[in-house]
């Protein structure tokens, strides 16, 4: 009877985790035909703001604040997602919303299904003028992003 050899059989084992991910990997891409969008491909954004598609109607998060806003002074983010306000229902729905000032991270909300509405409300403050990001997740359409300048 042949030896045990630990080191061939754990070569093998990982050649074949390794195989297995990549099998799994390339299952889980479907192919997408010249009229479909894969949404997971990218971050998605409006294209046109003048000419938005349902898509982008349904998905980019719509911001709003104050007028005057000092600096340094907390004000409130006013965010939806989408200007015809996104469902929320069990297999549709906005998954997180995340807000960055620049590139700094100020706050990620997780949603469930149960939540009845993809909207909140997050403070920030700003000490100059900068960029506000907002990122939103919907788990069948991925993620879309609207960016603003506030200015001090
Ligand atoms: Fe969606």
């Amino acid at each position: 009877m042949q030896g045990f050899d630990r080191r061939k059989f754990l070569k093998t084992i990982g050649i074949s985790a390794v195989t297995a991910g990549l099998a799994t990997t390339v299952g889980s891409l479907k192919s997408v035909s010249a009229d479909e969008v894969d949404w997971f491909q990218n971050v998605n954004r409006v294209k046109d703001p003048l000419n938005k598609t349902p898509k982008e109607k349904g998905h980019a998060p719509v911001v709003q604040w104050p007028i005057n806003i000092k600096n340094g002074e907390p004000f409130n983010l006013d965010i939806q997602i989408g200007e015809t306000l996104h469902p929320m229902t069990s297999n549709h729905y906005i998954q997180w919303i995340e807000v960055y000032v620049g590139i700094e991270q100020v706050s990620r909300v997780e949603f469930s299904p149960l939540c009845p509405q993809a909207k909140v409300t997050i403070p920030v403050a700003v000490k100059e003028s900068a960029t506000l990001r907002i990122l939103a997740r919907c788990n069948q359409h991925g993620i879309w992003e609207t960016t603003k300048k506030v200015i001090i």
